[in-house]
């Protein structure tokens, strides 16, 4: 009876916070964090808009996305613009209290566009031209395109750039695919003379000795995605498309900027791991990242949700946005299975913990028609709440309780940084060399041992200021480039511990090979090269300071030149290449150290390596003790620490907090989290 009358008080305190936070809405920014849904009024009638908004409301949203693909509603010919329903629509949101992010709907062109000027198309690889009714139909490198999304672009800000509900800007709908067109190959051949200066250079700097691939003019470069192809070319090809996606996204922002305010943020929805382009260019002309964050099989892989936070957080080093999330399941998988109950509010609150200030739902009700009506959404075709909107809504009032402590907090840097060089992963992916390598997973299996264990890590480019971080890791960092070997040097020499992992440092700036092995630049500051490696299709086995480890994969084989190159682990077993020769080998150098391990580690190994590395690195142990599949996370700001804690598992699970602080809110039961349970922690940091 007693417990049942403080839930309903504490379900009150919630309601009332969320209640409060309604009342006085800040007009001019979306309130921290913010959750809503994309909301495309211009495919219902406005008769109904009122009672979604208020279903909304009563889910406690904060946000709704519009606008990304309604651009046949918006110019309905060209030059005439129509924005009265959008007026309508978010004076309709701002009512209830919504704010408001405008998508520019470029990624869904009206057809008087593409009728008009059909050399706008998109043509893919093999010649085929897009066509109507699809969406991303249209050519990054068009100048036709631009002009009109530019346009597009900035009248809507010109219109609402001033508008105190619409607190920020999405350019575009995740912006990726290349188009081999015309004027992408004009472009191509300029943007080859621009790097190379003279066909010499490129031919020399190419290679292009090799199977006469000698060109004599840039224009006769072709513009290719898929190899077999010179690597140079190859990896060529995705700067080239990487600085116009950077373009394209940078023209719409200026368009935005010339109107808006500068409150509104500005910012794109990229993929999970888009591969298409360099997000760091792309983010270059944005204030803030976001990411979609879906989990198409329905199976969530925490660990690996976790590091693709950290590494859009890095895009901008900043706070970003989770601008797409699925409210159940998805409708584009093989099986679209959903989240389990509460996995959904999980989802939300790892966001929240990794510093995402947002979560918005795709979407809050299916057209009826239209290619997606299997997907998740908060309310059915009857316009009824599905079985999820009741997930939503209370983590809707969660938020809305916990934005007066999170507001203006940011996830504290951390003393690990974890290295992801987008070139390398193309140069790797180019010439896997076996087929069980991926570099993405490489990454998750390093990223991994510091989760479970509650340590936080910082994902960077190779060129961030990496000072200050304790623990330099870099997977596999094959394009080594001689700027980013000298300032990883430097990091080492004032007192930095760099790890290089498998195939680090065996390519140059054009993807051809170094003179020297690998991990070629740093071969001098390592004392030792790598003899050779060796693809696995059965496990190997390392012993040293770092235990007794499986190695699958990949294999390297160190060579030792320098007499203060320590050996930290050998193959062991066999009597092959590998057997008893150095896989792991470290220098002290300068204040810090240089590790190179040349071999991929299993699951145990690869912890046992953790925790060696953290160990010699002096890295702070976790605020909270480790416990399987309890996820810690840390946001602050100079008054307060809050950790955000989740346990993922399917049981419940005891936890030990700091003495020190107070439970915001969240699931403790005693000392139990119930699966799936979240808590939010308070400490003063105040002596
Ligand atoms: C995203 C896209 C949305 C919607 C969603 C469905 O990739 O941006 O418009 O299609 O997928 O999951």
């Amino acid at each position: 009876m007693i417990r049942a009358l403080l839930t309903a008080l504490a379900a009150a305190l919630l309601y009332l916070s969320a209640a409060e936070a309604a009342a006085a809405p800040d007009p001019y920014t979306a309130p921290i964090p913010a959750i809503g849904a994309s909301w495309y009024p211009e495919q219902w009638p406005e008769a109904r808009w009122d009672t979604d908004l208020a279903l909304m409301r009563r889910a406690n949203f904060t946000v709704v996305r519009v606008g990304e693909f309604a651009w046949s509603r918006l110019e309905p010919r060209d030059g005439r613009f129509d924005f009265a329903w959008l007026d309508r629509a978010i004076a309709a949101a701002a009512r209830h209290g919504i704010r408001v992010v405008i998508g520019t709907p470029t990624a869904a062109p009206p057809i008087w566009l593409t009728e008009a000027y059909p050399d706008v198309l998109r043509v893919n690889e093999d010649g085929s031209v897009e066509g109507h009714g699809e969406r991303r139909q249209f050519s990054f490198a068009s100048a036709t395109y631009r002009r009109y999304a530019t346009r597009i672009a900035g009248e809507l800000a010109r219109r609402y750039g001033r508008n105190p509900a619409v607190v920020g800007w999405q350019i575009d709908n995740e912006i990726g695919v290349p188009s081999f067109d015309r004027e992408a190959k004009a472009q191509w051949a300029l943007w080859l003379a621009a790097r190379y200066g003279t066909i010499d250079a490129l031919n020399r700097r190419w290679t292009t000795e090799y199977w006469s691939q000698r060109y004599d003019r840039f224009d006769q470069v072709p513009l290719k995605s898929r190899g077999p192809h010179n690597p140079a070319l190859m990896l060529d090809f995705r700067r080239f498309v990487s600085t116009v996606w950077a373009d394209y996204v940078g023209v719409q922002a200026a368009a935005i900027r010339a109107h808006a305010d500068r409150r509104q943020f500005v910012t794109t929805n990229s993929t999970s791991w888009n591969n298409n382009f360099d997000q760091y260019l792309v983010h270059r002309d944005l204030d803030i990242a976001a990411w979609d964050d879906y989990v198409p099989n329905g199976r969530p892989d925490w660990a690996a949700n976790a590091l693709h936070h950290d590494l859009v957080r890095g895009y901008k080093n900043r706070n970003f946005w989770v601008m797409e999330a699925q409210p159940g399941r998805v409708d584009w998988a093989s099986l679209n299975r959903s989240l389990e109950p509460g996995q959904v509010r999980e989802i939300a609150w790892q966001a929240v913990g990794h510093g995402g200030d947002a979560i918005v739902y795709w979407q809050w009700r299916s057209a009826f028609n239209g290619q997606e009506q299997y997907h998740g959404t908060l309310l059915g075709p009857d316009g009824e709440p599905m079985p999820i909107y009741e997930e939503i809504a209370r983590t809707g009032a969660e938020f809305a309780a916990a934005g007066r402590h999170l507001a203006g907090t940011i996830v504290p840097r951390a003393e690990i940084a974890l290295i992801y060089s987008q070139e390398s992963r193309w140069a790797i992916e180019n010439e896997r060399h076996s087929r069980d390598y991926d570099p993405v997973a490489a990454l998750k299996d390093w990223y991994r041992p510091f989760a479970a264990a509650g340590r936080a890590v910082d994902v960077l480019s190779p060129s961030a200021d990496l000072s200050g971080y304790r623990l330099v890791l870099a997977p596999n960092l094959n394009l080594l480039d001689e700027a980013t070997a000298a300032w990883l040097e430097t990091y080492v020499r004032s007192g930095g511990q760099l790890v290089l992992g498998p195939r680090s440092g065996m390519k140059d700036r054009d993807n051809g090979l170094w003179r020297q092995r690998q991990p070629g630049p740093l071969s001098g500051l390592l004392g030792a090269r790598v003899d050779y490696y060796y693809p696995l299709d059965e496990p190997e086995r390392i012993h040293g300071d770092v235990g007794v480890a499986t190695v699958n994969t990949w294999a390297e084989v160190l060579d030792p030149r320098a007499p203060d190159v320590k050996t930290v682990a050998r193959y062991t077993g066999g009597s092959g290449w590998l057997t008893g020769r150095p896989a792991i080998v470290s220098r002290p150098a300068g204040r810090g150290s240089i590790t190179y391990v040349g071999a991929m580690l299993d699951v145990d190994g690869q912890e046992q390596l953790t925790a060696w590395m953290t160990a010699r690195a002096g890295v702070s142990g976790p605020v909270i003790a480790p416990v399987a599949g309890l996820e810690v996370m840390e946001r602050q700001d100079a008054r307060t620490r809050y950790l955000i804690l989740i346990n993922h598992n399917d049981v419940p699970v005891v936890v030990t907090l700091p003495a020190k602080g107070r439970l915001v809110l969240g699931d403790l039961r005693g000392s139990e989290l119930p699966a799936h349970g979240v808590l939010l922690w308070a400490i003063s940091r105040s002596k």
